[in-house]
């Protein structure tokens, strides 16, 4: 992070040559004449002089840290209601030199969504969001702009026994997520959800509408696990739908560092990622501030469980391979799949379904994340340190997400998802904050953490998931990054995986049209 100063002006000298300004009144002309699009441009895009841009800008922003007035703003947003309208946008932006982010639930962890340092419009796929289930065949076709919480709720409405393997929060959006990879709470059965796609609908660079017999294989092994952004805009899914049972239990048993968390954080390194691949058991930090001011802070740990089955098969098991957790049959619940959706989502079991079709999180926050791979058990004094450094800050938590099951059977150049075998669990650390002040001591400090781990968790390289999309591991500073550079951060989320990403970009998008702070770079001619 001391490079800081050098690379800002390499970023300004390397922007001039596309800064020409933007002629706003040529795209509308150029996408209103598309001769596939609707003529209905009025709704489907908006510029800044709309009064609705601002709120439309914001409302799915997630991380408020790229919400401030001080963030270049698209030139105008299009929100498509067709795959029509999406070529359009991508043969107009072409045309007149802008570039494109493309949207769809808004959550990516540093805002390359809707943020870039280049004139740019934002495609927003927030009306494309159809999921059609097919119960019988098993299959759904969803469009990318819907969030995990309509796909669920959509299948949850034709099925009580099929469900989909994708991440806990609701409001995440499929392309986004589904492109990255996709983790949840039934993928040590299932796998990722990326793993779970058997066709896909994307709009290429030259504006072409291609599916998966359309694009080829080695695109379409790209867009499942190394992100959507690089290659065009992903418009919907096909889905293989997975069996869930109709009674699955879940539970929760938390403990602090006094009552021996630390000893069982120990043992669930070495038992979480080998258990049934019907139980996943994650474990959450968090800091316990105490209300009395002669009690001290403290970690607590919770351990969270979903077992697809009955409470009966449950204990036995886990009373044979982790009895220290202290299970009872008081700490569980059995509910619908459904339910599970709703309670690890943070709802109530028994509310309504349908909130899962708000889009609108609960909360946000200004965050910073990253996120490790684990590979051998990490020792009691080394958590102990880690609880001394997490300690310091009372917003901070660590979700511990354990591998193992399928995942481990799955080879590792089946997607770019390269983390399989071999790893114990996954870690994320988070931490949160509410105002713009405390930006740079907040960020600091999540490095200062990261620092800590390094000797802890994998290394050459040490591996991140792309999903927790972290620009600390490196960034694309000019358009024309090398292999070797964008390797930096490449390497870390895509291992072996990354030569073959840069070659599939390379191949589809040679202008690279699709770039941003961490998209793939295109070879030299030399090199192809
Ligand atoms: C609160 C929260 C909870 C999360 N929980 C989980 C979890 O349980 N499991 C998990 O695996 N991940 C989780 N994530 C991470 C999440 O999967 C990623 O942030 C994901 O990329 C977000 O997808 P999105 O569509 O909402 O984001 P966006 O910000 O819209 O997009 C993210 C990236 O994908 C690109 N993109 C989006 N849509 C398309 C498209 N249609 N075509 C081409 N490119 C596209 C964007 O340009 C951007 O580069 C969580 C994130 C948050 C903020
Ligand atoms: C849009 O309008 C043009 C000119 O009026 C017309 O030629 C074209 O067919 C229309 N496109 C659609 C999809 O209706
Ligand atoms: C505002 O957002 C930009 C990114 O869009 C970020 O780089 C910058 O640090 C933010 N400014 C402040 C003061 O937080
Ligand atoms: C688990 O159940 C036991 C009783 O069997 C109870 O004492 C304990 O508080 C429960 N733990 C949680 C986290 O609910
Ligand atoms: C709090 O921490 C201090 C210093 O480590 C220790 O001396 C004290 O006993 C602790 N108090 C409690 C209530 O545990
Ligand atoms: C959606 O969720 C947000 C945040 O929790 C809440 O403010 C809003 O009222 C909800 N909208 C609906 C329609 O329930
Ligand atoms: C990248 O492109 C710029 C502008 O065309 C050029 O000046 C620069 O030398 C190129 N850099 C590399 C590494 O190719």
């Amino acid at each position: 992070m001391a490079a800081n100063l050098p690379l800002i002006s390499i970023i300004f000298l390397s922007f001039c040559y596309v800064a020409s300004s933007f002629d706003q009144v040529s795209f509308l002309q150029c996408f209103s004449l598309h001769p596939l699009q609707s003529n209905s441009t009025s709704k489907t895009i908006t510029t800044r002089k709309d009064p609705t841009y601002i709120s439309l800008l914001q409302s799915s922003i997630q991380n408020l840290r790229f919400l401030n007035t001080s963030s270049p703003s698209p030139q105008l947003i299009v929100t498509p209601v067709n795959p029509s309208q999406i070529q359009a946008a991508i043969v107009c932006s072409q045309k007149l030199g802008v570039h494109v982010r493309v949207r769809s639930g808004g959550h990516d962890y540093e805002g390359l969504s809707y943020v870039s340092q280049m004139p740019f419009i934002i495609i927003d796929l927030r009306n494309m969001r159809l999921v059609e289930v097919d119960v019988e065949k098993e299959r759904a076709w969803v469009e990318t702009g819907a969030t995990v919480g309509e796909l669920y709720y959509a299948i949850s409405q034709r099925s009580k026994v099929l469900g989909f393997p994708a991440g806990s929060c609701p409001t995440v959006g499929v392309g986004g997520q589904v492109s990255g990879g996709g983790v949840g709470t039934i993928f040590r059965k299932y796998g990722l959800a990326a793993d779970n796609v058997i066709d896909a609908k994307i709009v290429d660079v030259n504006g072409k509408v291609l599916d998966r017999k359309a694009m080829g294989e080695d695109l379409f092994w790209a867009i499942r696990g190394g992100g959507g952004a690089s290659f065009g805009v992903i418009f919907a899914w096909k889905f293989v739908l997975v069996p869930v049972p109709p009674t699955v239990t879940v539970f929760e048993v938390g403990k602090t560092i006094e009552e021996d968390a630390t000893m069982l954080l120990y043992k669930w390194q070495n038992v979480a990622h080998k258990f049934h691949e019907d139980l996943f058991l994650h474990a959450v930090t968090g800091v316990v501030t105490p209300s009395s001011s002669l009690a001290n802070k403290t970690i607590s740990i919770s351990f969270g469980g979903l077992y697809l089955g009955k409470i009966e098969k449950l204990l036995p098991s886990i009373q044979e391979s982790f009895p220290e957790l202290g299970l009872t049959r008081e700490n569980c619940t059995e509910m619908s799949w459904i339910q599970s959706v709703l309670y690890f989502a943070g709802f109530s079991q028994d509310g309504s379904p349908e909130v899962l079709l708000n889009r609108t999180q609960s909360s946000r926050s200004f965050f910073k994340a990253k996120s490790d791979y684990v590979m051998e058990p990490i020792s009691q004094r080394a958590l102990q340190g880690l609880w001394n450094k997490l300690i310091e800050d009372e917003t901070s938590y660590l979700i511990l997400t354990p591998y193992g099951g399928v995942m481990s059977q799955i080879s590792d150049s089946a997607t770019p998802f390269p983390h399989r075998g071999g790893n114990m669990y996954q870690i994320q650390y988070m931490v949160t904050w509410d105002s713009e002040e405390e930006n740079n001591q907040k960020i600091n400090w999540m490095r200062e953490l990261y620092d800590y781990m390094a000797p802890y968790v994998s290394r050459f390289p040490r591996a991140a998931y792309m999903n927790y999309r972290d620009l600390d591991l490196g960034r694309n500073y000019v358009i024309n990054t090398t292999y070797a550079q964008a390797s930096v951060w490449g390497l870390k989320y895509f291992r072996g995986n990354f030569k073959r990403l840069v070659k599939v970009k390379t191949a589809s998008d040679p202008a690279n049209f699709f770039w941003n702070e961490q998209s793939f770079p295109v070879l030299s001619p030399g090199r192809r």
